[in-house]
Protein backbone atom coordinates (compact mmCIF):
# COMPACT_ATOMS: atom_id res chain seq x y z
CA UNK A 1 0.00 0.00 0.00
CA UNK A 2 1.51 3.49 -1.35
CA UNK A 3 -0.65 5.19 2.02
CA UNK A 4 -1.82 7.58 -0.33
CA UNK A 5 -5.21 8.97 -0.33
CA UNK A 6 -7.84 8.81 -2.63
CA UNK A 7 -7.57 12.06 -4.01
CA UNK A 8 -3.43 11.83 -3.83
CA UNK A 9 -3.54 8.52 -6.09
CA UNK A 10 -5.46 10.60 -8.77
CA UNK A 11 -2.86 13.69 -8.63
CA UNK A 12 -0.12 11.20 -8.70
CA UNK A 13 -1.74 9.30 -11.58
CA UNK A 14 -2.08 12.57 -13.32
CA UNK A 15 1.39 13.63 -12.67
CA UNK A 16 3.03 10.31 -13.78
CA UNK A 17 0.60 10.36 -16.70
CA UNK A 18 2.23 13.26 -18.19
CA UNK A 19 5.60 12.25 -17.36
CA UNK A 20 5.27 9.03 -18.98
CA UNK A 21 3.67 10.01 -21.91
CA UNK A 22 1.43 7.56 -21.09
CA UNK A 23 -2.40 6.95 -22.16
CA UNK A 24 -5.34 5.23 -19.85
CA UNK A 25 -8.14 3.11 -21.68
CA UNK A 26 -10.66 1.80 -19.56
CA UNK A 27 -14.10 -0.20 -20.42
CA UNK A 28 -17.49 -0.02 -18.89
CA UNK A 29 -17.05 -2.28 -16.36
CA UNK A 30 -14.50 -0.78 -13.94
CA UNK A 31 -15.16 0.63 -10.73
CA UNK A 32 -16.50 4.38 -11.09
CA UNK A 33 -13.07 5.82 -9.98
CA UNK A 34 -10.98 4.28 -12.26
CA UNK A 35 -13.59 5.31 -15.03
CA UNK A 36 -13.52 8.61 -14.12
CA UNK A 37 -9.55 8.81 -14.20
CA UNK A 38 -9.82 7.24 -18.25
CA UNK A 39 -8.50 9.02 -20.62
CA UNK A 40 -11.33 7.45 -23.28
CA UNK A 41 -13.94 4.73 -22.06
CA UNK A 42 -15.57 2.87 -24.83
CA UNK A 43 -16.76 -0.49 -26.43
CA UNK A 44 -14.44 -2.62 -27.78
CA UNK A 45 -14.64 -1.64 -30.80
CA UNK A 46 -14.20 2.14 -29.80
CA UNK A 47 -10.81 0.88 -27.48
CA UNK A 48 -9.45 -0.60 -30.68
CA UNK A 49 -10.16 2.02 -32.65
CA UNK A 50 -8.20 4.44 -30.11
CA UNK A 51 -5.26 1.43 -29.32
CA UNK A 52 -3.99 1.75 -33.09
CA UNK A 53 -4.47 5.48 -33.72
CA UNK A 54 -2.51 6.66 -30.28
CA UNK A 55 0.81 8.15 -29.91
CA UNK A 56 1.52 7.41 -26.74
CA UNK A 57 4.30 5.66 -25.54
CA UNK A 58 2.63 4.22 -22.82
CA UNK A 59 -0.85 2.81 -23.14
CA UNK A 60 -2.61 1.42 -19.99
CA UNK A 61 -5.51 -0.66 -20.30
CA UNK A 62 -8.12 -0.66 -17.53
CA UNK A 63 -9.90 -4.13 -18.02
CA UNK A 64 -9.08 -7.76 -18.48
CA UNK A 65 -5.86 -9.11 -20.42
CA UNK A 66 -7.60 -9.34 -23.68
CA UNK A 67 -8.00 -5.69 -24.20
CA UNK A 68 -4.29 -5.22 -23.23
CA UNK A 69 -3.13 -7.85 -25.72
CA UNK A 70 -5.49 -6.31 -28.90
CA UNK A 71 -3.37 -2.93 -27.43
CA UNK A 72 -0.01 -4.69 -27.74
CA UNK A 73 -0.96 -6.24 -30.96
CA UNK A 74 -2.17 -3.26 -32.95
CA UNK A 75 1.09 -1.20 -31.36
CA UNK A 76 3.46 -3.71 -31.01
CA UNK A 77 5.91 -0.78 -30.40
CA UNK A 78 4.24 0.83 -27.64
CA UNK A 79 4.68 -0.28 -23.95
CA UNK A 80 1.16 -1.42 -22.69
CA UNK A 81 0.67 -2.92 -19.15
CA UNK A 82 -2.56 -3.92 -17.25
CA UNK A 83 -2.56 -2.79 -13.77
CA UNK A 84 -3.20 -6.62 -12.78
CA UNK A 85 -2.58 -9.31 -14.05
CA UNK A 86 -5.61 -11.58 -12.46
CA UNK A 87 -7.68 -9.73 -14.42
CA UNK A 88 -8.19 -11.97 -16.84
CA UNK A 89 -12.17 -12.75 -18.76
CA UNK A 90 -13.72 -15.75 -18.17
CA UNK A 91 -15.01 -15.83 -21.93
CA UNK A 92 -11.73 -16.06 -23.22
CA UNK A 93 -10.91 -18.57 -20.84
CA UNK A 94 -13.37 -20.31 -22.21
CA UNK A 95 -11.97 -21.10 -25.57
CA UNK A 96 -8.43 -22.26 -24.88
CA UNK A 97 -6.48 -22.26 -28.14
CA UNK A 98 -5.59 -25.87 -28.34
CA UNK A 99 -8.96 -26.97 -28.05
CA UNK A 100 -10.18 -24.42 -30.70
CA UNK A 101 -7.43 -25.54 -33.14
CA UNK A 102 -8.68 -29.05 -33.14
CA UNK A 103 -12.07 -28.00 -33.49
CA UNK A 104 -11.41 -25.77 -36.50
CA UNK A 105 -8.77 -28.53 -38.36
CA UNK A 106 -12.18 -30.79 -38.16
CA UNK A 107 -14.16 -28.45 -39.73
CA UNK A 108 -11.97 -27.24 -42.73
CA UNK A 109 -13.01 -24.53 -45.54
CA UNK A 110 -15.09 -22.46 -42.70
CA UNK A 111 -14.25 -18.93 -42.50
CA UNK A 112 -13.49 -18.31 -38.96
CA UNK A 113 -14.95 -15.35 -37.03
CA UNK A 114 -14.00 -14.50 -33.47
CA UNK A 115 -15.29 -12.30 -31.18
CA UNK A 116 -12.94 -10.02 -29.93
CA UNK A 117 -13.27 -10.81 -26.21
CA UNK A 118 -10.74 -13.90 -27.34
CA UNK A 119 -7.29 -14.62 -26.40
CA UNK A 120 -4.41 -13.38 -28.83
CA UNK A 121 -3.61 -17.10 -29.64
CA UNK A 122 -7.26 -17.94 -30.73
CA UNK A 123 -7.00 -14.36 -32.77
CA UNK A 124 -4.09 -15.78 -34.36
CA UNK A 125 -6.38 -18.51 -35.94
CA UNK A 126 -8.65 -16.39 -37.07
CA UNK A 127 -9.96 -14.55 -40.11
CA UNK A 128 -12.08 -11.70 -38.89
CA UNK A 129 -12.19 -10.32 -35.41
CA UNK A 130 -15.66 -8.52 -34.63
CA UNK A 131 -17.12 -6.82 -31.72
CA UNK A 132 -20.78 -6.80 -30.40
CA UNK A 133 -21.19 -3.43 -32.20
CA UNK A 134 -20.01 -4.32 -35.58
CA UNK A 135 -20.45 -8.43 -35.60
CA UNK A 136 -24.00 -8.20 -37.51
CA UNK A 137 -22.80 -5.82 -40.57
CA UNK A 138 -19.44 -7.45 -40.85
CA UNK A 139 -21.25 -11.53 -40.83
CA UNK A 140 -23.50 -9.97 -43.20
CA UNK A 141 -20.96 -8.49 -45.64
CA UNK A 142 -19.56 -12.26 -45.75
CA UNK A 143 -21.03 -13.90 -49.06
CA UNK A 144 -24.14 -16.27 -47.45
CA UNK A 145 -23.04 -19.66 -49.13
CA UNK A 146 -19.61 -19.44 -46.84
CA UNK A 147 -19.36 -21.56 -44.42
CA UNK A 148 -18.28 -19.93 -40.64
CA UNK A 149 -17.62 -20.80 -37.10
CA UNK A 150 -18.25 -17.98 -34.58
CA UNK A 151 -16.42 -18.37 -31.38
CA UNK A 152 -16.47 -17.71 -28.23
CA UNK A 153 -19.70 -16.75 -27.08
CA UNK A 154 -22.91 -19.01 -28.40
CA UNK A 155 -25.10 -16.23 -27.18
CA UNK A 156 -23.86 -13.18 -29.14
CA UNK A 157 -22.98 -15.84 -32.01
CA UNK A 158 -27.00 -17.55 -31.98
CA UNK A 159 -27.77 -13.54 -31.84
CA UNK A 160 -26.61 -13.27 -35.31
CA UNK A 161 -27.25 -15.86 -36.59
CA UNK A 162 -30.68 -14.89 -35.83
CA UNK A 163 -30.32 -11.54 -37.45
CA UNK A 164 -28.27 -12.53 -40.50
CA UNK A 165 -30.44 -15.88 -40.98
CA UNK A 166 -27.13 -18.05 -41.22
CA UNK A 167 -26.32 -20.75 -39.72
CA UNK A 168 -22.76 -20.02 -38.66
CA UNK A 169 -21.32 -23.22 -36.05
CA UNK A 170 -20.86 -21.89 -32.62
CA UNK A 171 -17.96 -22.29 -30.38
CA UNK A 172 -19.68 -23.13 -26.83
CA UNK A 173 -18.59 -20.71 -24.71
CA UNK A 174 -20.23 -17.85 -22.55
CA UNK A 175 -19.71 -15.07 -20.36
CA UNK A 176 -20.01 -15.62 -16.81
CA UNK A 177 -22.19 -12.20 -15.78
CA UNK A 178 -24.50 -11.92 -18.52
CA UNK A 179 -25.28 -15.69 -19.45
CA UNK A 180 -25.90 -15.70 -15.58
CA UNK A 181 -29.28 -13.70 -15.98
CA UNK A 182 -32.47 -15.28 -15.52
CA UNK A 183 -35.49 -14.53 -17.46
CA UNK A 184 -37.87 -15.02 -14.75
CA UNK A 185 -36.11 -12.26 -12.75
CA UNK A 186 -36.13 -10.18 -16.12
CA UNK A 187 -40.10 -10.94 -16.30
CA UNK A 188 -40.50 -10.14 -12.65
CA UNK A 189 -38.90 -6.50 -12.75
CA UNK A 190 -40.31 -5.83 -15.88
CA UNK A 191 -44.05 -7.14 -14.18
CA UNK A 192 -43.11 -4.24 -11.52
CA UNK A 193 -41.98 -1.67 -13.89
CA UNK A 194 -44.08 -1.85 -16.91
CA UNK A 195 -42.72 1.81 -18.40
CA UNK A 196 -39.16 0.70 -17.98
CA UNK A 197 -37.42 -0.78 -21.12
CA UNK A 198 -35.42 -3.14 -21.07
CA UNK A 199 -31.67 -2.89 -22.53
CA UNK A 200 -29.16 -5.51 -23.19
CA UNK A 201 -25.85 -6.72 -23.90
CA UNK A 202 -26.21 -9.31 -26.42
CA UNK A 203 -24.13 -11.86 -24.64
CA UNK A 204 -27.43 -12.76 -22.56
CA UNK A 205 -29.12 -15.22 -23.32
CA UNK A 206 -31.99 -15.95 -26.36
CA UNK A 207 -34.79 -15.63 -23.81
CA UNK A 208 -33.89 -12.38 -22.52
CA UNK A 209 -32.64 -10.89 -26.26
CA UNK A 210 -36.15 -11.77 -27.72
CA UNK A 211 -38.16 -9.83 -25.20
CA UNK A 212 -35.26 -6.97 -25.02
CA UNK A 213 -36.69 -3.37 -26.65
CA UNK A 214 -32.72 -2.72 -27.33
CA UNK A 215 -29.56 -4.89 -27.95
CA UNK A 216 -26.14 -3.73 -28.21
CA UNK A 217 -22.92 -3.26 -27.38
CA UNK A 218 -21.96 -1.11 -24.15
CA UNK A 219 -21.66 2.39 -25.83
CA UNK A 220 -24.59 1.35 -27.78
CA UNK A 221 -26.83 0.62 -24.42
CA UNK A 222 -25.37 4.14 -23.43
CA UNK A 223 -26.24 6.03 -26.50
CA UNK A 224 -29.78 4.60 -26.27
CA UNK A 225 -30.49 5.71 -22.86
CA UNK A 226 -29.45 9.53 -24.08
CA UNK A 227 -31.42 9.52 -27.14
CA UNK A 228 -34.83 8.31 -26.07
CA UNK A 229 -37.05 10.15 -24.32
CA UNK A 230 -37.92 6.94 -22.21
CA UNK A 231 -36.79 7.37 -18.06
CA UNK A 232 -37.02 4.19 -16.98
CA UNK A 233 -34.23 1.22 -17.61
CA UNK A 234 -33.75 -2.44 -16.84
CA UNK A 235 -30.07 -3.28 -17.82
CA UNK A 236 -28.82 -6.29 -18.63
CA UNK A 237 -25.19 -5.92 -18.56
CA UNK A 238 -23.01 -5.71 -15.83
CA UNK A 239 -23.78 -2.64 -13.33
CA UNK A 240 -20.58 -0.86 -13.92
CA UNK A 241 -21.64 0.75 -16.80
CA UNK A 242 -24.91 2.86 -14.51
CA UNK A 243 -21.77 5.50 -13.61
CA UNK A 244 -21.88 6.60 -16.96
CA UNK A 245 -25.74 6.01 -17.51
CA UNK A 246 -26.22 8.34 -14.62
CA UNK A 247 -23.81 10.50 -15.35
CA UNK A 248 -25.23 11.53 -18.38
CA UNK A 249 -28.82 10.55 -17.24
CA UNK A 250 -29.03 12.29 -13.77
CA UNK A 251 -32.77 12.71 -14.07
CA UNK A 252 -33.37 8.70 -15.57
CA UNK A 253 -33.41 5.48 -13.42
CA UNK A 254 -32.00 2.45 -13.64
CA UNK A 255 -32.51 -1.04 -12.46
CA UNK A 256 -29.82 -3.68 -11.77
CA UNK A 257 -31.30 -7.48 -12.53
CA UNK A 258 -30.45 -9.15 -9.38
CA UNK A 259 -28.78 -12.33 -10.25
CA UNK A 260 -29.55 -16.27 -8.87
CA UNK A 261 -28.45 -17.49 -5.87
CA UNK A 262 -25.76 -19.71 -7.14
CA UNK A 263 -24.01 -16.65 -9.03
CA UNK A 264 -22.24 -13.76 -6.80
CA UNK A 265 -23.72 -10.70 -8.20
CA UNK A 266 -23.82 -9.55 -11.84
CA UNK A 267 -20.37 -7.47 -11.96
CA UNK A 268 -17.78 -8.96 -13.30
CA UNK A 269 -14.99 -9.57 -10.36
CA UNK A 270 -12.47 -9.73 -12.59
CA UNK A 271 -13.04 -5.64 -13.99
CA UNK A 272 -13.43 -4.69 -10.18
CA UNK A 273 -9.51 -5.81 -10.00
CA UNK A 274 -7.85 -2.58 -11.07
CA UNK A 275 -8.29 0.44 -8.53
CA UNK A 276 -6.32 3.52 -7.56
CA UNK A 277 -3.74 1.86 -6.11
CA UNK A 278 -2.80 -0.74 -8.77
CA UNK A 279 -3.13 1.96 -11.58
CA UNK A 280 -0.97 3.86 -9.84
CA UNK A 281 1.72 1.31 -9.03
CA UNK A 282 1.16 0.28 -12.53
CA UNK A 283 2.37 3.73 -14.16
CA UNK A 284 4.85 4.32 -11.70
CA UNK A 285 6.56 0.71 -12.00
CA UNK A 286 5.47 0.38 -14.95
CA UNK A 287 4.13 -3.09 -14.86
CA UNK A 288 2.28 -5.73 -15.53
CA UNK A 289 3.55 -5.06 -19.36
CA UNK A 290 2.13 -7.09 -22.03
CA UNK A 291 4.54 -9.27 -24.25
CA UNK A 292 3.51 -11.41 -26.67
CA UNK A 293 5.56 -13.24 -29.30
CA UNK A 294 6.06 -11.65 -33.05
CA UNK A 295 4.71 -14.82 -34.58
CA UNK A 296 1.39 -14.14 -32.52
CA UNK A 297 1.62 -10.36 -32.97
CA UNK A 298 1.95 -11.00 -36.95
CA UNK A 299 -0.86 -13.70 -37.24
CA UNK A 300 -3.16 -11.83 -34.71
CA UNK A 301 -3.08 -8.05 -36.24
CA UNK A 302 -4.24 -9.82 -39.78
CA UNK A 303 -7.71 -10.46 -38.82
CA UNK A 304 -7.38 -7.77 -36.41
CA UNK A 305 -6.92 -5.24 -38.84
CA UNK A 306 -9.60 -6.86 -41.17
CA UNK A 307 -12.13 -5.50 -39.01
CA UNK A 308 -11.00 -2.18 -38.13
CA UNK A 309 -10.86 -2.03 -42.21
CA UNK A 310 -14.32 -3.22 -42.96
CA UNK A 311 -15.47 -1.31 -39.81
CA UNK A 312 -14.97 1.83 -42.19
CA UNK A 313 -16.39 0.86 -44.81
CA UNK A 314 -19.79 -0.81 -43.31
CA UNK A 315 -22.56 1.15 -41.11
CA UNK A 316 -24.07 -0.35 -38.23
P1 LIG B 1 -18.63 -4.39 -25.84
O1 LIG B 1 -19.67 -3.43 -25.47
O2 LIG B 1 -17.79 -3.93 -26.99
O3 LIG B 1 -19.18 -5.77 -26.07
O4 LIG B 1 -17.61 -4.45 -24.63
C1 LIG B 1 -17.97 -4.91 -23.39
C2 LIG B 1 -17.10 -6.05 -23.04
O5 LIG B 1 -16.98 -6.95 -23.82
C3 LIG B 1 -16.40 -6.12 -21.81
O6 LIG B 1 -15.76 -7.36 -21.70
Amino acid sequence: MSGYSSEELVDNIKSLKKEKKAVIFGNYFQLPEIQDICDFIGDSLELTQKANETNADVIVFCGVNYMAETGKILAPDKKVLIPDLEAVCNLTESCPADEFETFIKARPKYTIISYINSSAEVKALSDIIVTSRNAVSIVNSIPYDENIIFAPDRNLGAYINNLTARNMVLWNGTCSIHDVLSNERVLALKENHPEAKLIAHPRCKPEILKIADFVGSTTALLEYTRKTKDEEFIVATDSGIIHQMKKYNPDKSFIIIPTDESAMCNECPHMKLNNLEKLYNCILNEEYEIKLSDEIINKAKVPLERMLDLSKKLSF
